[in-house]
């Protein structure tokens, strides 16, 4: 666990205006709790209001175009939303693998491109049920990894990783942690062999996957697992608030 766990909600496709008190409710609950970093990723609509509403959350987007600008209809770039007050990208999520058939190679192209407009990264992995039912799940995490990260320079500030299992996504059902810290292990060993000893121990690894209150303590326990990138559960400030404060404590 890192000193200062990183907690990061996606909203996926919720989210009106309603839900700008949602955020200043979690806004004001993270600046009570200082001992956890919290950030949102709502949907590109309401990125420039959560970012005007906040004063200590971070404001990301959940994805980004490969290009600064062009020819492409309904798609948004890197530039635009730092334009709009995002700090951060998450990037390769299994939604958009599956749903845009986005291959690692896009993920890694859309991650050069936010690095180029000043955003840091969220780069997300991980197996579907059927590749760990045939125990293939660590050496395909790691290959989708290996193949999704873009070169970058002061990675330990830039980038995080977060594992999300397919199988645990909007499902209730998390990894055991015996799993998750294993998948952790690995994953810190490859980030180790890119980046290099400092920068590889320092770059945060997020667990997402139906983290909620009352399982975030013993999964934000685990070695290697520095926070936790949250779904459903982050579009209540309660429920997500709740899981910032379980971090903390098993931080302690
Ligand atoms: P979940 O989603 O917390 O609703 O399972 C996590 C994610 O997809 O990032």
């Amino acid at each position: 666990m890192a000193e200062r766990p990183y907690i990061v909600g996606n909203w996926k496709m919720h989210g009106t205006r309603a839900m700008l008190s949602e955020a200043r409710a979690i806004d004001r609950a993270a600046q009570r709790n200082m001992r956890v970093e919290v950030a949102v990723a709502p949907p590109f609509t309401l990125i420039h209001a959560v970012h005007r509403e906040v004063e200590q959350i971070a404001v990301g987007a959940q994805d980004c175009h490969t290009a600064t600008e062009g020819a492409h209809t309904g798609d948004i770039s890197a530039a635009m939303v730092a334009d709009a007050g995002a700090k951060f990208v998450i990037l390769g999520h299994s939604e958009r693998r599956e749903n845009h058939a986005e291959s690692n190679s896009v993920v890694r192209e859309k991650a050069e491109a936010a690095l180029e407009a000043g955003l840091n990264l969220i780069i997300c992995c991980g197996e579907s049920a059927e590749t760990r039912d045939k125990g293939k799940a660590e050496s395909f995490v790691l290959q989708q990894l290996r193949a999704s990260l873009p070169e970058i320079e002061n990675p330990a500030e830039r980038l995080t990783v977060a594992y999300e299992p397919i199988w645990a996504i909007g499902t209730g059902n998390t990894a055991t942690p015996d799993d998750v810290a294993a998948m952790h292990a690995k994953i810190r060993g490859l980030l180790v062999e890119l980046f290099g000893e400092e920068a590889g121990a320092a770059i945060r690894i997020l667990y997402g996957g139906s983290v909620k209150p009352d399982n975030a303590r013993e999964l934000m326990a685990l070695p290697d697992v520095d926070g936790a990138l949250v779904g459903g559960a982050s579009l209540s400030a309660d429920s997500f608030m709740g899981i910032a404060l379980a971090a903390a404590e098993a931080a302690d």
